[in-house]
């Protein structure tokens, strides 16, 4: 199955989706290491229970962005990781670490990519007034949330809504969107050439949506 190392800074409840799909057979993947950069993070617990290998790399021990991503490489080396996926992680990556894994390093985002790309994705989707709202995964690439876009889902913007209410119905469909994702990677139906998402060996023109 397929070598993937999970990088969190919370919660870790795409982590939990992510395991509970391997577990039900949905997915066909291990995790061999969980990567927090928050001592504490919660989703080093859940990494914990389930007997996987967890690590924490602290950013603030460490003098500056190299030696900190120097500490992920050899970690997520050491540990043979196929495929880095980023839940909830929250330190923006170099352009020297996401060369070093191009193609390998996906990432979940809380809104409809380009639209709302940095913090605070639900606030301002409310704010602008957005009548859908949802989560993209991407391949990361050193443009911030900027990557090519592989596959999207959308979730209505209710009235009344608070940016609680609508982080709440985003989540669970973020914990259905990237177990799938993955899965394709892990059956070798998805890559990245050049800028190019491929599904199926057929460029991508937009990102898949559900
Ligand atoms: C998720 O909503 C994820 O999309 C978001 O953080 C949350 C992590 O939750 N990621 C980002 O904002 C990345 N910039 P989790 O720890 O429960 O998976």
């Amino acid at each position: 199955p397929l070598r993937l190392a999970v990088l969190i800074s919370g919660r870790g409840s795409n982590l939990k989706a992510i395991l509970d799909a391997i577990g039900a057979g949905r997915l066909a993947a291990q995790v061999v290491l969980v990567l927090s950069n928050r001592p504490g993070a919660a989703g080093l617990d859940l990494a914990a229970a389930a007997g996987l290998s967890a690590a924490t790399v602290d950013h603030r021990q460490y003098p500056d962005r190299h030696a900190f991503e120097q500490a992920l490489v050899t970690a997520l080396d050491a540990a043979q990781a196929e495929l880095l996926v980023l839940a909830g992680f929250m330190r923006v990556l170099t352009a020297d670490f996401v060369h070093h894994y191009r193609g390998r390093l996906i990432n979940i985002h809380p809104s409809l990519l380009p639209a709302f790309a940095g913090l605070d994705t639900h606030a301002r989707a409310l704010a602008a007034g957005a009548t859908e709202h949802g989560a993209s995964v991407h391949f990361v690439t050193a443009a911030v949330d900027g990557g090519p876009l592989i596959a999207q889902i959308r979730v209505p913007v209710q009235a009344g809504d608070t940016p609680h209410t609508l982080a709440a119905r985003v989540l669970p469909a973020e914990h259905r969107l990237y177990p799938l994702v993955i899965g394709w990677y892990a059956a070798g139906r998805l890559a990245l050439g050049g800028d190019t998402v491929r599904l199926d060996g057929l460029p991508l023109a937009a990102p898949v949506q559900f």
